[in-house]
């Protein structure tokens, strides 16, 4: 018999499989069936398991690291009570910093670094680290334990009276019934309803659009092809108090494209000599979708990777969005101006709260 024959013995599995099992408990699949369990490997002593001296060595690292935990915690009292307040350090690489602060921090981290570094290899190296295999058992009770609960809450409900004292049992599911009232009175605080607010943007027939960099009006010259422009209508003042909640909305962008390049029909249309103008609000969760591939025209959305295809009437290409950015209409004006036919004929932004 070979050496390795005598070291193992081997047993028919479950399914039908074959396994080899170690002397020491281990067992490892043979080929005629790789989906066996191939148990638990042989259990490795460490050198603290044989070495006595190594395991006081392990020992004293883990009583050092405790130590200075200690010390640091101490280092942090009297850091609180000697540091005064207004005391600036100077600390590289950081500059000039609160003494007081920079003390607390570094002793509060010390101490409880020192802790959780000193019980890792308390773990690692002291404790017993043999490898136990825990059994499942059937989380179904027994018909007896079922029995005997059922039992239970029979003679509990007979106790509490409820089935004869109907006036208590009555008032105790009109109380329990009514009690959530008090949360749903709550919900009033979260402001009033939003109403239509979200369907509708600052943009107006005639509205001009005004270039976010410059706040200037937008000629269509400005617009070349290969660029975008970020844009908003123009009224919007950026001081004032509504201003993040009107451009959350209105927030657009301009792109020039060869009118051979435009696949949609619509989107052409709703353009002027090529250049569209689309909500730059992703229809995700509201990141500005601005980043241009200028050959491809596609709008790419950093937040989550959604991808418009702004050639084809921003119909989305790839990623979470799950509807097109919605375009405005455009035109030039008698001064040469561009500006809006009228408000987005959808509403802007992420498209999950219309679905609710
Ligand atoms: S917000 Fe644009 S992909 Fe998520």
């Amino acid at each position: 018999m070979s050496s390795h024959t005598e070291h193992t013995e081997a047993r028919d599995d479950a399914q039908g499989g074959h396994l080899t099992e170690s002397r020491e408990g281990g067992a490892v699949a043979v080929a005629d069936d790789p989906f066996a369990d191939p148990g638990l490997p042989p259990h490795e002593p460490r050198r603290q398991d044989v070495d006595e001296r190594a395991a006081k060595r392990s020992e004293r690292t883990v009583a050092f690291l405790f130590t200075l935990s200690m010390l640091a915690t101490v280092g942090f009292i009297v850091s609180y009570v000697a540091i005064p307040i207004d005391e600036i350090v100077f600390i590289w690489p950081f500059g000039h910093v609160s003494g007081l602060n920079f003390a607390l921090g570094l002793t509060l981290g010390v101490a409880l670094f020192c802790i959780g570094a000193g019980a890792i290899h308390w773990a690692r190296t002291l404790m017993s680290d043999v490898e136990v295999a825990e059994e499942r058992h059937a989380i179904e009770a027994t018909p007896e334990v079922k029995a005997h609960v059922l039992e239970e809450f029979r003679k509990g409900g007979e106790e509490s009276q409820i089935g004869r004292r109907k006036l208590v049992r009555n008032t105790l599911f009109g109380a329990l019934a009514l009690v959530p009232l008090s949360g749903v009175v709550l919900l009033r605080d979260l402001g009033p309803l939003p109403g239509t607010k979200l369907r509708h943007t600052a943009w107006k027939e005639g509205s001009l659009i005004i270039n976010e960099a410059t706040m200037q009006p937008l000629r269509p010259e400005d617009i070349t092809v290969g660029s975008l422009t970020q844009a908003m209508p123009e009224g919007l003042d950026p001081h004032s108090e509504d201003f993040n909640v009107e451009i959350a909305k209105a927030a657009v962008m301009l792109v020039r494209l060869e009118p051979e390049d435009i696949k949609d029909e619509r989107s052409a249309d709703w353009g002027y000599e090529g250049i569209l103008c689309y909500s730059k609000i992703c229809t995700h969760i509201g990141c500005p979708a601005t980043l241009y591939e200028q050959q491809t025209h596609h709008a790419l959305c950093p937040c989550h990777q959604s991808t418009f295809d702004l050639s084809d009437g921003a119909r989305v290409l790839f990623g979470p969005a799950g509807h097109p950015l919605p375009q405005l209409r455009i035109r030039a004006n008698d001064e040469g101006f561009l500006e809006a036919l009228g408000d987005f004929d959808e509403p802007t932004g992420p498209s999950f709260w219309e679905r609710g």
